[in-house]
């Protein structure tokens, strides 16, 4: 089964995890940026704002091809319980959709909120057929076992290709999350 992995993440957690999913997937990765970078202060005001309104930025890469690809998995941080502005940009991107599955995942702080069934129902809008659904909060990051549920989901019942080890802290990553500490 050929796997493209899209994600956006803004301090590393959700980057981290996608890659662990790729070494045990082999697929491929697609980081999602934004075009008009957030930083330290305006992702807490504009970020969290954008994301509770459902608003959709415009990304770099501006298209995601996915028609060579069977199965898309989608990964985002949690801003305000919701996907973020970048991955909504992401989904608006994606082109070849029709037909696809996909495995969605989400990194948080604490909860996921409506993260996971607001794109779910924007990816359905796409004829996107979402097969799995994961969050993972701080704690969770570092265990095996989810995330070994996480990648079999991904592969659909096909051998794993390497093996999944737990998800080790970005060691440039920020402690952004509000329930911080
Ligand atoms: C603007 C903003 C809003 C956030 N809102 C939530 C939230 O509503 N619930 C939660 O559990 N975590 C929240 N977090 C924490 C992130 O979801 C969490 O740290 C995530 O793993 C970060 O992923 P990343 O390192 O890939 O950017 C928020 C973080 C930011 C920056």
């Amino acid at each position: 089964m050929r796997t493209i992995i899209v994600y956006h993440s803004h301090s590393g957690r959700t980057r981290v995890l996608a890659e662990r999913v790729r070494d045990a997937s082999g697929g491929d990765l697609a980081e999602v940026r934004p075009q008009t970078p957030y930083g330290l202060i305006s992702v807490y005001s504009r970020g969290a704002r954008r994301a509770g309104n459902g608003e959709v930025d415009a990304t770099e890469p501006a298209v995601i091809d996915v028609s060579a690809y069977d199965r898309v998995v989608i990964g985002t941080p949690v801003w305000a319980g919701r996907p973020t502005p970048a991955i909504n940009g992401a989904v608006a991107a994606l082109q070849g959709t029709r037909g696809k599955s996909a495995v969605l995942f989400a990194t948080c702080a604490y909860s996921p909120g409506e993260t996971l069934p607001v794109l779910r129902a924007a990816l359905a809008a796409r004829g996107v057929d979402v097969v799995g659904e994961f969050s993972f909060t701080r704690k969770e990051l570092g265990d095996a076992a989810k995330l070994a549920t996480l990648v079999g989901a991904v592969r659909g019942g096909e051998p794993e290709q390497g093996s999944s080890a737990p998800v080790a802290e970005p060691s440039s990553a920020l402690d952004h999350g509000p329930a911080a500490g």
